[in-house]
């Protein structure tokens, strides 16, 4: 592997790990809301992210690539509405995405095909995480300042997530 690609890979740790750090940051404004469905909702992206990271990890470490854990950034967001919540999770998807596309333009520009195939499984889940942050967004939105049809769709959203919801104890 390339220096300049294992660069990439390497911030893209990073950047993953913030990924769930942000989703955490996310998680405890619907906590604090008492949406605990948005909350657990979030908080499992989180474990995803971290995930994300890992894999990226093992990719680097599998190829002989040392791996240099940076710094994660503070979540320094402000937050005042569910919407803004949800707008913010799709945001940063969005930049995620661009930050993998720039790693894949460089693994084709370096004829780097492993590399390339690594990265085909994040191509296809940005895709999926985009999908859900819009469809996040416009569910939101459908709810405009209903406070009832909010705690509503929170319920629904916490009999979607398939893990055991996390802050169901606290209910
Ligand atoms: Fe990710």
């Amino acid at each position: 592997m390339k220096q300049n690609v294992a660069d990439l890979l390497n911030a893209q740790v990073n950047k993953e790990f913030y990924s769930a750090y942000l989703y955490l940051g996310i998680s405890k404004f619907f906590t604090k809301a008492k949406l605990y469905g948005f909350a657990n909702w979030y908080r499992v992206q989180a474990t995803e992210e971290q995930e994300h990271a890992m894999k990226i990890y093992d990719y680097l470490l599998d190829s002989k690539q040392d791996v240099c854990l940076e710094a994660i950034d503070k979540v320094d967001i402000k937050i005042e509405s569910a919407l803004a919540a949800v707008i913010e999770a799709d945001k940063h998807e969005q930049y995620i995405t661009a930050e993998i596309c720039k790693i894949m333009d460089l693994a084709i520009a370096e004829n780097d095909y492993t590399t390339q195939s690594f990265l085909d499984w994040f191509i296809e889940e940005q895709k999926e995480e985009e999908e859900n942050s819009r469809k996040m967004i416009s569910r939101v939105e459908a709810v405009g300042s209903d406070r009832r049809l909010l705690y509503m769709l929170d319920k629904k959203i916490e009999r979607s997530v398939s893990n055991p919801p996390l802050q169901k104890r606290k209910l």
